[in-house]
Parts: structure tokens; C-alpha cells; sequence
């Protein structure tokens, strides 16, 4: 029997984290022979749904699910965490920008960045799901002073997922076959997903539809589609946001497959004349733990225009919270 990992997810009692939890206690993260204690974090007020969330994963009877525990106390929730899983946080409204949240939102992520800090495994892994999710993965790793910032990743698994689904709907070709989608920047209206490199089924994207499409339908609808699901269902998406999140952190942990990338969002090493300091959103691959950013991409005016966009949105986020970085 192999030894429970342990994850800590915040915000279980609300829309995504319900809509995850019980997934990763069925083994869909880390496989059906993996073990897995959960340790789910709520604040005082939503105590009483967290334990109601608690009595149903007792009452599935998962097998893989080896302990459950449930607190309003980060001391207790990030205890020897291997991985932990950020989602709870203010969602946005009909006509909010991610980052209208920034001011409410960025305090949860120094207060919890320090806590996984003092009581995560030393070798923990973060994903942060909470909007303005590369912008609070800074403020959570400039918290963790011990711990390196590579360790701190945000989710833009959802963009890219979407995204793959929007070209295989144009293609009439199936999601299985497209490979190396690539979204760049930050998880907002400037991110840029780009199919210049993207197989489909082992053809190039760009030999089956038209640049036209790419740049005036795809990636517009790409850029606003957490707002279209807003408005359709007047609160923003919670089982798409979840399966991307166990997308996000099964492969960081299992590895990319051969010939095919992911995006997320790391920090910023350089690569691509990206500035370091900020959480931004690149094609990687992962192998034993690991994240490479794949290099050597060929990128033309508009995707280097595209891409400092995003890049400049992140910094000015970045000098909106400048005092909780130190
Ligand atoms: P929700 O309001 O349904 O649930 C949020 C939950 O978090 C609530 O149960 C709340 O009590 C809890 N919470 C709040 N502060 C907390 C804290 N300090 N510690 C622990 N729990 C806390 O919201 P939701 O729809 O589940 O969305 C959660 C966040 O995820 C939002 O910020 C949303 O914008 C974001 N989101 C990101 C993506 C992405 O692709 N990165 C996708 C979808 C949603
Ligand atoms: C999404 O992409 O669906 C989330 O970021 C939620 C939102 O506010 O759009």
C-alpha cells in the first residue's frame, strides 16, 4: 500500500471546492491505487456546510480516502501538506474583472502563504485557484519565505482546456488529438492562447483553420469565456474550474505525456523575455515533480505584442500589492 498523500483544498464548502473534493477522495488526481488524506480548510462562518461536506465523503465510503479533516484553523488545515490547493476566495460578479478582487482577495493569500510556510512539508506543492489567481501566487510565495517560489504555481489549466475545446469544435476533430496548446500570461481578458504550435491530430493547427479565426474569434472567446459562463449561469464556473485543477495538479505530479505540453502559470524565469517577479502563464512540461518551461518556440510580432500585454497587466497587479510582497 502506497503512503496517503496529503492534500489541503481551501474553500470546500463552496462551488468548486465541492465540486472537487470528492473527486480527488475517488482517486481521479492521483490515481485509483493512491491514498490520500484531505484536510479541508474553511473559515468560521461555513463551518457548518464544511462538516455537512464532511458527513458526504464519509458517506461515499472511498477507499483511497484514508483521513479527512476538517478546521477554520490554517495551523492545523496546512499541516505536512504535500499539496495544497487554493481555491477559497471571493468569485467576481456580472460585470467584474478578476482583478476588481485584488483588494479583498490578496489578504487571504499573504495570511495563508505564511501558513503553509510554518506548516506544510517543506516539498509541498501550491496551486492557487482564488482570483486574481497569478497575482495572489506571488503574494502566497513572497509569504513563504522557506520555501522556494517555484513551489507556488496558478491555475490557467481551465484557459487552456477551454481553449482545446473550442479548436476541436472548429476542426470537428476530437480534444484526444490535439496536442501543445499554449496559453501565455496572466488568467484574465489579456491572456493570450495561442495555437501557433498546436497539432491537431499531427497536422498543424494553422493548415486547418484560418489566422482570422484564431486571432478574432478563438482567442476573444478564450479571453472572455469565465464572463460568458457568468452570465449564463450567474455564478462564475465551478465543475469546469475543478476538473482543471485536478488536470493542474495530477500532471505536476505524475508527468506531462511524451510529445505534449500543459500550461501554467510559474514564476517567471526569463524565458521568453518575460520579466522575472511576477506568476505567468507558459508551456511546460513536468517529468519526477518537476516543471521545464519548453523553450525555443517561434513567436512572431503579434504573439510578442500579445504576450508583453499580459506581461504588463501582471506588473501593474504586481504594484498594486507591492506591500504585502515583503
Ligand atoms: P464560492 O464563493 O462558491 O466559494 C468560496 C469558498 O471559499 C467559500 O466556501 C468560502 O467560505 C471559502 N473561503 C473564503 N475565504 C477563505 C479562507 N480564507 N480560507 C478558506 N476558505 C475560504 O467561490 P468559487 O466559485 O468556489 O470560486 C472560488 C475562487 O476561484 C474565486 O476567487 C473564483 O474567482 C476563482 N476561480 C478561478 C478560476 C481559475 O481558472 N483560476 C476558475 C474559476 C474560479
Ligand atoms: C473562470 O475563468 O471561469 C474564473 O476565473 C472565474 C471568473 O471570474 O471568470
Amino acid at each position: 500500500m502506497k503512503k496517503p498523500i496529503r492534500v489541503t483544498l481551501t474553500g470546500p464548502a463552496g462551488n468548486i471546492g465541492y465540486a472537487t473534493v470528492f473527486r480527488i477522495a475517488a482517486g481521479e488526481m492521483f490515481g485509483p491505487d493512491q491514498p490520500v488524506i484531505l484536510s479541508l480548510l474553511e473559515i468560521p462562518p461555513t463551518l457548518p456546510v464544511l462538516h455537512g461536506v464532511g458527513m458526504e465523503l464519509e458517506d461515499c465510503a472511498y477507499p483511497l480516502l484514508h483521513d479527512l479533516v476538517l478546521t477554520d484553523d490554517p495551523a492545523v488545515g496546512f499541516k505536512d501538506a504535500d499539496y495544497a490547493m487554493l481555491i477559497g476566495a471571493k468569485p467576481r460578479g456580472k460585470g467584474m474583472e478578476r482583478k476588481d478582487l485584488i483588494t479583498e482577495n490578496a489578504k487571504i493569500f499573504s495570511a495563508q502563504g505564511k501558513a503553509i510556510n510554518d506548516h506544510a512539508s517543506g516539498d509541498v506543492r501550491v496551486l492557487i485557484v482564488g482570483n486574481p489567481a497569478n497575482t495572489n501566487a506571488l503574494i502566497a510565495a513572497a509569504n513563504a519565505p522557506d520555501l522556494d517560489a517555484r513551489q507556488f504555481t496558478a491555475m490557467t489549466r481551465l484557459d487552456h482546456n477551454l481553449a482545446m475545446g473550442q479548436l476541436a469544435n472548429k476542426t470537428n476533430s476530437l480534444v484526444g488529438d490535439i496536442k501543445r496548446m499554449t496559453v501565455w500570461g496572466n488568467h484574465s481578458l489579456t491572456q493570450y492562447p495561442d495555437i501557433g504550435n498546436c497539432l491537431v491530430d499531427g497536422t498543424p493547427a494553422y493548415d486547418l483553420v484560418s489566422r482570422d479565426w484564431a486571432m478574432d474569434e478563438m482567442v476573444p472567446r478564450v479571453q472572455k469565456r469565465g464572463a460568458e459562463v457568468i452570465e449564463a449561469r450567474g455564478s462564475s464556473s465551478a465543475a469546469s474550474a475543478g476538473d482543471a485543477a485536478i488536470d493542474h495538479v495530477r500532471d505536476w505530479a505524475l508527468g506531462t505525456p511524451e510529445g505534449d505540453w500543459v500550461s501554467m502559470s510559474i514564476p517567471s524565469d526569463g524565458s521568453y523575455g518575460i520579466s522575472e517577479g511576477i506568476v505567468y502563464s507558459f508551456p511546460v512540461t513536468v517529468k519526477d515533480g518537476e516543471y521545464e518551461i519548453v523553450q525555443g518556440l517561434e513567436l512572431d510580432d503579434n504573439d510578442i505584442a500579445r504576450m508583453k500585454a499580459s506581461e504588463a497587466e501582471l506588473l501593474e497587479e504586481r504594484a498594486m500589492i507591492e506591500d504585502l510582497l515583503s
